[in-house]
């Protein structure tokens, strides 16, 4: 069979160091003109010196914490109605932006949030715009139509179309106050992104060219990051390689690091970088095949060996933890057997069941 595929993008992306002061030209030239805005308690004092600048900014929902419950979801949705807003503006984390997009979803379509969370509501296509504007380099979520919610304990990831924002702020100067530890975890998200949508039984040409320059892109320049988050070409090449991270699994979706890393953040804390990290290396060679090795020679390696070492180093480097045994009392059973029934599991090239991971998850004791 010839090769076939169908490729959409339609955020509208502005990019570069500075956009986030021209934020209310771009709703303007949105045509938004009066937005919630959804922000990082931390970046509050930022939006609130540029909000004499945003006439359109009727609001601000600056409550968001991390792992971001419903709640906070629900409270800016009725932050929206009170306000009668006609869009959202989110300026932070992945957090943040997550909690805009599910609120914008579900704002004026009636129902409770937590019957869209459990499905016995479908999210309508019909919604009010949202405007991404990302702290971080790495959740991708500017581009995505992906949206990371907790009830309680209860974390789900919603892949639904009404999460598509429209238009992404990216600018690279919001990402320099991120701590070094952070700017790896963040980092190495966005490489799994790109590896991810890359070897996902999915991938497409289109996603697969991005996914090549987010890999080469954070394979130079993200020690450089880490070491000095007020380098500007290595924040503004990082800021790139999580965009085109995000948009080389946006329709591919993620494999096996995405779906081990669920059970090693809920049940071992981890956040999200560290958890897709924490296996990345395994999975770069167990992947390992003729494609993978194009890539590691297009970004700049000399192949997946190398690609693993470099990983490994990083994860060293940020002090991220690497071996079971740092995780405390590991039950080996389950984590094998939640990893293996994630539906992101069934993305991975080289089929992965309970034992193999197993194993996997063995060799990282
Ligand atoms: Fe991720």
């Amino acid at each position: 069979m010839g090769l076939e595929f169908i490729y959409s993008q339609p955020v509208k992306i502005y990019f570069g160091a500075g956009k986030f002061e021209l934020l209310g030209q771009i709703l303007k030239e949105l045509g938004l003109r009066r937005c919630v805005a959804v922000c990082d308690p931390f970046l509050s004092p930022r939006l609130d010196a540029l909000r004499e600048t945003i006439p359109a900014i009727v609001g601000v929902y600056a409550d968001v914490q991390p792992n971001p419950q419903l709640s906070g979801a629900a409270a800016t949705a009725a932050l929206i109605r009170e306000r009668e807003a006609d869009g959202v503006v989110a300026v932070g984390g992945g957090s943040t932006l997550d909690t805009a997009k599910f609120a914008a979803a579900i704002a004026y379509n009636g129902g409770e949030a937590l019957d869209y969370f459990r499905g016995n509501l479908v999210f309508p296509l019909e919604h009010i715009p949202v405007v991404t504007v990302p702290s971080t380099a790495g959740t991708g979520s500017e581009v995505t139509q992906v949206s990371v919610m907790s009830h309680g304990t209860e974390k789900k990831t919603i892949n639904h179309p009404a999460f598509m924002p429209r238009a992404a702020v990216v600018d690279p100067l919001l990402t320099r106050s991120v701590p070094p530890r952070a700017t790896m975890n963040t980092g190495l998200d966005a490489l799994a992104h790109a590896l991810e949508g890359y070897w996902s039984r999915n991938h497409q040409p289109i996603s697969d060219l991005m996914a090549v320059e987010a890999v080469r892109l954070v394979m130079e320049n993200l020690e450089a990051a880490w070491r000095d988050g007020t380098n500007p070409e290595a924040r503004a090449s990082m800021s790139l390689a999580a965009l085109l991270g995000g948009l080389a699994f946006a329709l591919p979706k993620t494999a096996g690091s995405h779906a081990c890393s669920y059970p090693l953040s809920e049940d071992y804390g981890l956040p999200h970088g560290e958890a897709c990290a924490f296996t990345l290396d395994s999975f770069v060679r167990i992947n390992a095949d003729a494609r993978l090795e194009e890539l590691c020679r297009r970004a700049g390696l000399r192949g997946a060996e190398e690609l693993a070492e470099r990983i490994a180093a990083l994860k060293k480097l940020g002090g991220l933890r690497t071996r079971l045994a740092e995780l405390g009392q590991v039950d080996l059973d389950k984590l094998a057997h939640d990893s293996a029934v994630h539906p992101l599991m069934k993305n991975n090239p080289v089929p992965m069941d309970e034992a193999a991971l197993r194993r996997m998850f063995a060799r990282l004791a």
